[in-house]
């Protein structure tokens, strides 16, 4: 298949990525995090062609990103006065609503499950597409299975290039990491993935309390624990280690800090990469860093662990499931 590279600022392109997807296309969208994998949410076919694309086990359900809350009705059923709240504080944005699913939606999208994750995004392209299609659009992260999440056409193309219809380049995205995920359809409303969206917000919008596990233990195809994950094996380290470890090491070792990382670097062959200290340019840039630390061979990145604060949490976790100390014996 060949894979057509359209541009999101030219409007033939845009009309070229809307009739692709009406006739059961794939292709790749900006969207504020990440890039998604865009396929008609009420096509069998089309959906099912995300799956391959990607190598994707059919069980892990995928998020339909719709254009408004007022689609809601369209695609979930028993909605809590809750998914209401939130949609009207943080919609369109960078948070998924896990509802029961309406009947007529196709299981194939939900892996099976009788919940869907839906999500109204906030980029303009994706939101134009949304809006003059009046599709659902079914969208996962536009990497394979496993793989760093891409933030540029140009990295969905390092990946996917000849296994999709288009990808529609609308620049780099703005946050740089996937949606926060709310699960609402228990009386006990929970964060089953932390993102941007802190989850003191949510609780805060709903007025009690939410539960938030740092470690995810909720049991969804999907939420694997090795993911996310650059080739290169990937150790995370405390800063006062850093020193001793760049002391050790050679060429072959990347090392990413925060650029207040203040300390003399021992030796002038080795590869040091300054991160943002303010969180949203950190996460910006995070899976770019990866996917170009991947691309020149080295043989390990040590990467400092970032601050520990609640705004930090996403970012923590990512990293935490991009590292390789999971798979140690
Ligand atoms: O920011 C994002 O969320 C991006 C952009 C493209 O919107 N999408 C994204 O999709 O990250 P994906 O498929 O890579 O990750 C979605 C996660 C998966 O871990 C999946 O298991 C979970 O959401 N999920 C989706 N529907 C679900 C459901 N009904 N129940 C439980 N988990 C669900
Ligand atoms: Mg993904």
């Amino acid at each position: 298949m060949k894979t057509r590279q359209l541009h999101a600022d030219q409007p033939d392109d845009l009309r070229a990525a809307e009739a692709l997807l009406r006739a059961g296309g794939i292709v790749a969208v900006p969207t504020e995090t990440v890039y998604g994998l865009a396929a008609n949410a009420a096509n069998p076919e089309a959906v099912a062609a995300i799956f391959a694309a990607k190598g994707r086990p059919a069980d892990h359900p995928l998020i339909v990103h719709i254009a408004s809350a007022e689609d809601l009705a369209l695609w979930a059923t028993q909605i809590p006065d809750d998914a209401y709240t939130l949609a009207a504080a943080l919609w369109p944005g960078p948070l998924t609503m896990l509802l029961k699913k309406a009947p007529n939606v196709t299981s194939l999208v939900t892996g099976g499950l009788n919940t869907i994750g839906i999500r109204v995004p906030a980029h303009p392209v994706l939101q134009h597409l949304l809006q003059s299609s009046g599709l659902g659009l079914a969208a996962p992260s536009a990497n394979p299975y496993k793989q760093l999440s891409p933030t540029s056409a140009a990295q969905v193309m390092s990946k996917l290039d000849g296994k999709i219809d288009a990808v529609l380049d609308g620049g780099d995205c703005s946050i740089g990491l996937e949606s926060t995920i709310v699960d609402l359809t228990s009386d006990v409303v929970r964060i089953v993935r932390v993102g941007p969206i802190a989850p003191s917000q949510v609780e805060s919008l709903l007025d009690r309390p939410v539960a938030a596990p740092a470690v995810h233990q909720v049991a969804v195809p999907g939420n694997v624990d090795q993911h996310y994950q650059p080739r290169t094996p990937l150790h995370l380290v405390a800063r006062q280690d850093l020193l001793a470890k760049m002391k050790l090491a050679d060429s072959g070792t990347a090392f990413v800090v925060l650029a207040d990382f203040a300390e003399q670097v021992p030796g002038s062959h080795l590869r040091i990469i300054r991160m943002p200290v303010s969180k949203p340019d950190f996460a910006r840039s995070l899976y770019k860093t990866l996917y170009d630390l991947d691309q020149q061979g080295f043989e390990a990145i040590w990467f400092e662990i970032p601050p520990q604060s609640e705004e930090w949490l996403d970012v923590n976790d990512r990293l935490r499931r991009a590292s390789y100390a999971g798979l140690d014996p």
